[in-house]
C-alpha cells in the first residue's frame, strides 16, 4: 500500500490509523445496509448478514470461535467490561484480587483506581527500563486469591511485548483467569488466542485501518461476563445497544487480510531498524527505549537529550510530520507520561521522548525524509538553546 507522495507524513499509527483504501472504495455500497440487525425483515437480515460475516472473519483471524467474539465500541469498552464485570462478581468470593502492570492503557489503569475504591486488592507489576516483566514480584503476589491477571500484549508507547503465554500459564496454574489488552498488537503481529490460552482479550478497529468506534472483546466459550451496557439483548445479551454495522463490517474486511500481517510486520521492522540506525549514527545524545527488548515491529520510542519534546513535536508538525511525545497535555500543562515514568525514565527523559509508529502505508522515502527533518530540527533547537544559555551567562556577568 503506497502513500500518494503526500507532503504530509503520518507516523503515528499507534494513535490511530487511516482507513484502508479498499474500505474507502467499498463503504458507499455498505452504507445502503441501514437496517437494524435485530429486525426480522429484509433490511434487518441484510445488516445481520454483515455482522455474521465480520464475526466469522475476525474469529478466523484470532483462531477462536465466532460465538466467542463480542462487538464493542472500542478497546476502552472491552477493557472496562472485563475488569469491572469480572471483578464485581469476584468481589463476593474469596478469589477477588487483580494483578496487572504499571504500564497499562488508561482504560485499565483508571479502572484500577475505581476498583481499589470499591475495596478490591490490586497488584501492579513493574516492567523495567530494559523491558523486563518483574517475574519475582508477579510470582510473589500470584495466589489462590487471584481472580484475574490483566496484562497488555504490547505497550502503545514503547512497543514492548509482554510474555503473555507464560503469564497465562502461571495464572491458570493457580486457577486465575487471564485477560490481555491486545489493542496495539492487532494487524502488527500475528495473533493466535488459542495458542496464547487467554480467557479474555480486547481489540480496537481504528488501530487496524478500520472505522473508529468499533472494538472486539473475546470471551472464551463457557464464560459469562454479563453486560456492562444494558440494552435490547444484542450480542447474545453480552453487550446492549444497536450494533455499529458499518464499523464492524470494516474490521471484518481487514480481518480477511490475515496473510498480509506477517509480511507487513517484517517490512515495518526493516524500516524501523533502518530509521533507528540512522538516528543513532547521525544525531547525538539519543537513547532508544527498550531497544534490546522484544518490541512491536512498527514502534520506536526515542529519548532526545537537550531538546524539549513538545517544541520538537511542533517543529516537526510544521514540516508535515505527525508523531507523538511522551507528554500528555491535560489541563494545558504537559505532564510526562506515567507509563514512561513507571519504567524508570526521569521526568525530563519522559517529557523529551518521541514516539514514532509506522503502518502499512509507511514508505522508505517517508522514513528517510523524517530522519532528515529530525536531524535538522534537533540541531537547530539545540543551537538556539546553547545561544540562550550563553546569552543568560553574559547577562548575569553584566549585572555584577
Ligand atoms: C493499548 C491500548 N489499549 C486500549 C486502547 C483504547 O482503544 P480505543 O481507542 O478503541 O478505546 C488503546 C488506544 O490507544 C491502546 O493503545
Amino acid at each position: 500500500m503506497e502513500n500518494q507522495n503526500s507532503p504530509l507524513n503520518y507516523l503515528d499509527f499507534n494513535a490511530s490509523s487511516p482507513l484502508h483504501p479498499e474500505l474507502i472504495e467499498k463503504i458507499p455500497q455498505v452504507l445502503f445496509h441501514f437496517g437494524n440487525p435485530s429486525s426480522i425483515h429484509w433490511a434487518g437480515r441484510e445488516s445481520k448478514t454483515l455482522l455474521r460475516e465480520a464475526r466469522e472473519n475476525i474469529a478466523k483471524l484470532l483462531n477462536v470461535q465466532s460465538l466467542e467474539i463480542i462487538f464493542t465500541s472500542g478497546g476502552s469498552e472491552a477493557n472496562t467490561t472485563v475488569l469491572h464485570r469480572f471483578l464485581s462478581a469476584a468481589q463476593k468470593t474469596s478469589r477477588n484480587e487483580l494483578i496487572t502492570t504499571k504500564i497499562e492503557h488508561p482504560s485499565i489503569s483508571q479502572s484500577v483506581i475505581a476498583l481499589r475504591a470499591q475495596g478490591i486488592k490490586v497488584h501492579e507489576i513493574n516492567v523495567d527500563r530494559d523491558g523486563n516483566f518483574d517475574w519475582t514480584h508477579f510470582q510473589s503476589v500470584l495466589s489462590e486469591k487471584t481472580a484475574l491477571v490483566s496484562v497488555m500484549f504490547a505497550n502503545n508507547e514503547t512497543g514492548v511485548l509482554l510474555p503473555i503465554k507464560d503469564i497465562a500459564q502461571q495464572a491458570h496454574a493457580v486457577g486465575a483467569k487471564m485477560h490481555t489488552d491486545a489493542v496495539q498488537a492487532l494487524g502488527k503481529v500475528p495473533l493466535d488466542l488459542k495458542d496464547l490460552d487467554v480467557d479474555f482479550a480486547s481489540f480496537s478497529g481504528h488501530k487496524f485501518y478500520s472505522l473508529k468506534g468499533t472494538g472486539v472483546l473475546y470471551v472464551k466459550k463457557g464464560f459469562d461476563l454479563g453486560s456492562l451496557i444494558f440494552g435490547g439483548g444484542q450480542e447474545r445479551k453480552r453487550r446492549g445497544g444497536t450494533e455499529n454495522t458499518l464499523g464492524i463490517w470494516s474490521l471484518g474486511m481487514m480481518a480477511q487480510k490475515k496473510n498480509q500481517i506477517l509480511d507487513e510486520a517484517l517490512r515495518m521492522k526493516y524500516l524501523r531498524d533502518m530509521m533507528e540506525a540512522r538516528i543513532q549514527k547521525e544525531i547525538s545524545d539519543v537513547e532508544i527505549t527498550h531497544k534490546q527488548a522484544l518490541r512491536l515491529p512498527n514502534t520506536s520510542s526515542l529519548i532526545l537529550r537537550n531538546v524539549d519534546g513538545d517544541t520538537l513535536l511542533m517543529s516537526l508538525d510544521v514540516k508535515g510530520f505527525a508523531i507523538s511525545t511522551g507528554s500528555a497535555c491535560s489541563s494545558g500543562r504537559p505532564e510526562p507520561s506515567l507509563v514512561l515514568r513507571n519504567i524508570g525514565l526521569s521526568h525530563f527523559e519522559a517529557q523529551n521522548s518521541l514516539r514514532i509508529s509506522f503502518g502499512w502505508m509507511t514508505t522508505e522515502k517517508q522514513v528517510h525524509d523524517f530522519v532528515d527533518a529530525l536531524k535538522e530540527v534537533v540541531q537547530r533547537l539545540r543551537k538556539i538553546d546553547e545561544e540562550e544559555t550563553l546569552r543568560k551567562k553574559y547577562d548575569s556577568l553584566e549585572c555584577r
